[in-house]
């Protein structure tokens, strides 16, 4: 976790620095003018407890709970604690909580010199809120300025959203109330990925996860036919991230993929595909890796060949790896490891999931015809860099147009098509 906060601040500084927003808020950092919240109003315009906010309460901790040592106190002394209780419990908190505080009491310090950010509630062991309310699981803070000046407080508020809250609401005249997703929720929405010793086949033979960027191509099923395409961004990749997966093997391979990632199934659990029917025919559907059970048929294609084959799945394991990676190929697939995998994750859904990414397709077209273009005409002042296409590699953590997809569909959404959140 320390190593994730570590990663939040560089990735900031990516994005800060123009190489594309990450992970956390990086999006959020363009300087703009700032609107206030108005009263009663809450950001997203959704239920807090809802999956594209702060999502669903875990339930209360209570000191001797074990998963109360996930909370850690907040010593940040440009932060002031009203620690009314006098137990420190004010200053207690889940990390991803503790991260956007510190965040957002930089920006208040910027946005009036002289004024610190003040916290009125954080961690709640008394029960002094609602049933279900957020405090209890360290999630959530109410906040003030230094000065306690209403008249900022609309301003507060915007200021927790741009340092990444998942949910900032100006409910109370008295102060911003602010929360932040489960930390296990939020490593599992941040989801579907192979491990970095995964192998893809490029024209210039294999390569692992961590040796592939932006532009390589990949062999993929189009159609029925496998070919290669290349990879036009990675909607999640970080050599650092530790993460949990699910081991997938068949009788001549075997793929490594995050619990929620989607993997081809065939639909005839005896693998009889009728007959002359392909990839393309529609007799496969997609599940999440979690799913897959011994006896399942996947899509393999032996030693490189066009051909796909079924293979039954053998046996399927748990493992803990380093490294996380997500290409996104034009297809929307790619073989990983001769296994025939979805490029998706979290939504079960292929044809939507790519769907989803159509207008950055067309972006990425276009930019690249842009680009070959300027090239062929080779006008000076206005040449793209020759790099700009071969080897353009993403910065780390989620890439903004998934996170953006997320955020604006998950909630719109069936629940039946996401990947439950309380899974691991
Ligand atoms: C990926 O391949 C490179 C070069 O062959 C190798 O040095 C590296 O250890 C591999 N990484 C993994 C995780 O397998
Ligand atoms: C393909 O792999 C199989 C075993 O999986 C092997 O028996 C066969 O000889 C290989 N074919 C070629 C052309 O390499």
């Amino acid at each position: 976790m320390l190593v994730r906060s570590l990663l939040a601040g560089i990735i900031l500084l990516g994005g800060a620095l123009g190489c594309g927003p990450g992970r956390g808020g990086g999006r959020r950092r363009s300087p703009r003018k700032l609107t206030p919240l108005v009263f009663k109003q809450h950001i997203p315009n959704l239920p807090e407890f809802t999956m594209s906010a702060a999502g669903s309460p875990e339930g209360p901790l209570s000191r001797n709970d074990p998963k109360f040592k996930q909370l850690v106190p907040n010593y940040n002394a440009d932060i002031i604690f009203r620690d009314e209780e006098g137990s420190g419990s004010d200053r207690l908190m889940t990390k991803r909580c503790l991260e956007k505080l510190n965040m957002l009491s930089i920006s208040v310090m910027n946005q009036w010199p002289g004024l610190r950010l003040r916290v009125t509630e954080s961690y709640d062991e008394e029960f002094h809120h609602s049933t279900t309310s957020l405090h209890y699981e360290g999630r959530a803070v109410d906040i003030t300025t230094s000065d306690r000046d209403r008249s900022k407080y609309g301003l507060l508020a915007r200021l927790a959203i741009e340092a990444g809250f998942d949910y900032v609401s100006y409910a109370s005249r008295s102060h911003i109330h602010a929360s932040v997703k489960s930390e296990s929720a939020y490593a599992s929405r941040s989801g579907g990925c192979f491990s970095a010793d995964s192998i893809v086949q490029t024209p210039q033979g294999s390569r692992n996860m961590s040796e592939l960027s932006i532009g390589d191509e990949v062999l993929v099923v189009n159609g029925d036919i496998v070919q290669f395409s290349p990879i036009i961004m990675f909607l999640d990749r970080d050599p650092s991230e530790i993460r949990l997966y699910v081991k997938i093997k068949t009788q001549s391979s075997e793929i490594t993929m995050t619990p929620s990632h989607l993997l081809f199934i065939a639909n005839d659990s005896r693998g009889n595909a009728p007959a002359g029917s392909k990839f393309q025919q529609g007799f496969h559907h997609v599940i999440f890796a979690e799913e897959v059970q011994p006896g399942d048929f996947v899509y393999v294609s032996l030693n490189s060949s066009k051909e796909l084959v079924l293979e039954q799945v053998l046996e399927v394991t748990k493992t803990i790896e380093q490294g996380v990676y997500a290409p996104l190929t034009h297809v929307g697939n790619l073989l990983v490891n001769n296994v025939v995998a979805s490029c998706y994750a979290i939504l079960k859904q292929q044809s939507l999931a790519h769907l989803g990414f159509v207008p950055y397709r067309v972006m990425h077209n276009f930019y690249n015809a842009a680009t070959h273009l300027l090239q062929k005409i080779d006008v000076a002042p206005l040449r793209a860099p020759k790099s700009s296409y071969r080897t353009r590699q993403q910065s780390i953590g989620i890439h903004w147009y998934a996170d953006l997809l997320y955020k604006m569909f998950s909630s719109l959404l069936p629940e039946e098509l996401l990947y439950p959140i309380a899974f691991d």
